[in-house]
Order: C-alpha cells, then structure tokens, then sequence
C-alpha cells in the first residue's frame, strides 16, 4: 500500500507508540484487502464497548494506548456498554459495573465521544458520500444503504486504529465499484411490519451472505423497518449493504432469489426458540436503538396501559433521543416500562436479572440471545409485544 511521507514517520515511530500500532493496524488490514492508499475519513464508530462482551483481555491495550497519547482526530463514538446505571444498580454485581466505567474512562481519555449508542446517525451528522470508519454492522449497512455514506464493517480495533489515524485504508465499500448489488431478491409479499423486515434480512443474509442484495418490490418504505432489515442482514451474513430504491440500475443478470409470504413465516418462526404463547420475563424493544419516532409510537400505543408486574418492558435507545423524546419518555415510564440508555438487552447480564425468556420485534436480538444472553425467544411484531407486556 502507497504511504505518504508523514504516514510512512508514523509508521516508524515518530509520532510515537499509540500512532505506530494504529497505523499498523491500518497497514496490515490495507494490505490483506488489496487497498492501494489510505483516505481520510469523517468519523468513527467503535464497537467492543460492553465489558460482557469484551470481557478483560482488551483492557491492558486500551490503557496502554490512551497512556501513550492515543487521540481521536476525528469525531468518534462508542457503541453501548454493558450498564444503563440508572437502572442496573442492584442488578448487577459492583466489580462488573467497575470494570465497565474503567473501559469508558480510557476511550473518554482518547478523546472518544460516549454515545453508547448503536444508531450514531440519529445523533451524529452523516452525509451523503462521506467515508467514515464504523465498527457496528447494524449502523454500517444503514449508513451504507439509507444513509449514502461510505464504510466498511469495521472491527473494534480498527475502527479505534482508523479514529486515531484519521484515516482508513481504500478498499470494500469505500470504492464506488464494489457498491453495486450482487444478487436481486424479488418479493412476492407486502411486508407488514418491521419484524417481517428483520425476517427478510434473516432470510436473505442466510441466503446470500456474501453479496449485495437488491429488494425488488419493497413497499411502504419507512426508515425504522429499513433499520431492522439491514440490522437482520449483518447478523446472518457479512452484507454490509443493500439496495432498495426502485431505478437502481443493474448492469448484468444477477442471481435471483423469490421470497414468497411462506419462506418469511418459516424464517420467522424458526427465530422464536420459546413457545409463541410463553410468558417472557423481558419484553425488549430497540434493537438497533428506538428512533424519536418509534419513542413516539410506543408511547401511544401503551398510554394509560400498566405493565405486567410479573415481567420487564425495555425500550433502548441512545441519551440523545431520550432527551428529544422527554414527553414520551414520561408516558412510557407511567405504563411502569423503563426506557434505557448506554445499553441494551443483548450487551448485557440478563441472566444475572432472572431473564431467562426474551420476547421482541429485533430479529437481531431474536437471532442472537439464544447463544449471547442464553435465553430462550420469542419473535413477534411490536404490537404485539406490547400487548404481552401489558395488563390488558
Ligand atoms: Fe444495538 Fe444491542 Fe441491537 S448494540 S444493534 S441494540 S444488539
């Protein structure tokens, strides 16, 4: 890979320890992928934040960087942790909850915005064609795809490596060539919610986890519904976009795959491990994070309703849109659900809280917590997770 002379002193050492593993990170990674250069980006995202599922061997490098003037040159933000602490604090043992605020300290130290946070862009500016360096797969396919900008699925250290440097190598999503879609997924249903989405993300990065699809026949587009496609498409592949918009334009034949309404129910159900008639001891909404507008919808579909005293209701989402959101935020924590910040269900110990029986509309979460939270799920549309939730 091409290094100018200034990256070629950091990659000697002569801007110091911090700045020469970085780039040599960045070195590596562009040399594996055939990168020719390395570009500057706009911003970073960081994932690997929750000490659940960082665990301690991380720690030691993340201290040595910040003591050796690790700094982000670009804005960066850091995925969730593992605590919301307004809410954790007896749940959780104290040993945990210091080994998570060590962890923050040291990206706070390099000068890393704590977000906590898997939807930076509700948050953050991202532009159209910008390039940026994103470490959370759910937040880089809706970058990608909604969003227009550009970056590739980063892992926590380079990302990390990328935010210091302020530069990421030139290869993936970053060349305009590698962003066409690869294979066309035709859908011969009308997706009803955002579940059915999340079903068709499971279904299609199961299919084809390698490629970029293009959705033919995606109707009654929402962004929310989007968001749980592409958070569903990243889990069971490695996708880090698709194409939804009716004039994309394809240049040869692609590979098809018809999905009818019988292939999603199947990839549904396969995503509940529990009984679909089970009672849950959670309820979980906001995988990926809630946007203000599905704040807003939870809200008024619980209004004046009270929680079941015999489970939780969670709503994620990030600080920022909880403070947007206040008047809704109030409605919902009336119904006795509580709406968190900094984390989310999967990030965390639910076992340690007695959860043993996730119920939710994030095919992510549904497809993830049998092995990370060892949970048994339950997968269905928000209404009605909302009316297991509550005392009807
Ligand atoms: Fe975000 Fe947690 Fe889902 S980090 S994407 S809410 S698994």
């Amino acid at each position: 890979m091409y290094l100018t002379r200034e990256e070629e002193r950091i990659l000697d050492g002569e801007h110091g320890w911090a700045e020469q593993i970085c780039m040599r990170i960045l070195v590596k990674l562009g040399d594996l992928f055939g990168a020719s250069k390395l570009i500057p980006i706009n911003s970073a995202h960081v994932s690997g934040v929750s000490y659940k599922t960082l665990g301690d061997a991380p720690i030691d490098f993340l201290q040595a960087l910040a003591e050796n003037g690790a700094k982000a040159k670009v804005n960066t933000t850091l995925n969730p942790s593992s605590i919301d602490k307004e809410h954790f604090k007896n749940q959780i043992p104290k040993e945990y909850f210091v080994k998570q605020e060590r962890i923050l300290e040291l990206f706070c130290k390099m000068q890393v915005k704590p977000l906590l946070s898997c939807t930076p862009y509700y948050t953050e500016p991202v532009l159209r064609n910008m390039h940026m360096a994103w470490s959370e797969s759910s937040a880089v396919v809706y970058a990608n795809s909604v969003l227009g900008a550009w970056t590739n699925r980063e892992g926590g250290p380079s990302a990390l490596a990328a935010a210091i440097i302020g530069k990421t190598p030139d290869y993936g999503l970053h060349r305009p060539e590698n962003r066409a879609a690869s294979v066309q997924v035709k859908l011969e249903v009308e997706l009803k919610n955002e579940a059915e989405y999340g079903a068709l993300g499971i279904l299609v990065g199961k299919n084809f986890p390698n490629e970029i699809p293009m959705f033919q026949g995606l109707k009654a587009l929402d962004e929310d519904c989007l968001k749980q496609l592409g958070a569903a498409l990243a889990s069971t592949g490695a996708a880090n976009m698709f194409h939804y918009k009716p004039k994309t334009s394809v240049k040869e034949p692609l590979e098809k795959l018809t999905v009818d309404m019988k292939a999603l129910e199947q990839t549904a159900q396969a995503l509940s491990t529990a009984d679909v008639e089970a009672e849950p001891d959670l309820v979980f909404i906001g995988c990926p994070h809630c946007s203000l507008n599905e704040v807003r919808r939870i809200a008024r579909l619980i209004q004046g309703r009270k929680v079941k005293p015999s489970l939780h209701l969670w709503i994620c989402t990030s600080r920022n849109v909880k403070q947007k959101a206040k008047p809704y935020v109030e409605t919902i924590e009336k119904t006795g659900a509580k709406v968190l910040c900094d984390t989310c269900a999967v990030v965390t110990w639910t076992s340690l809280m007695g959860i043993n029986t996730i119920m939710t509309n994030s095919a992510k979460t549904a497809y993830y917590a049998p092995t990370l939270n060892k949970a048994q799920t339950i997968f269905a549309p928000l209404r009605k997770c909302l009316k297991t939730a509550l005392n009807s």
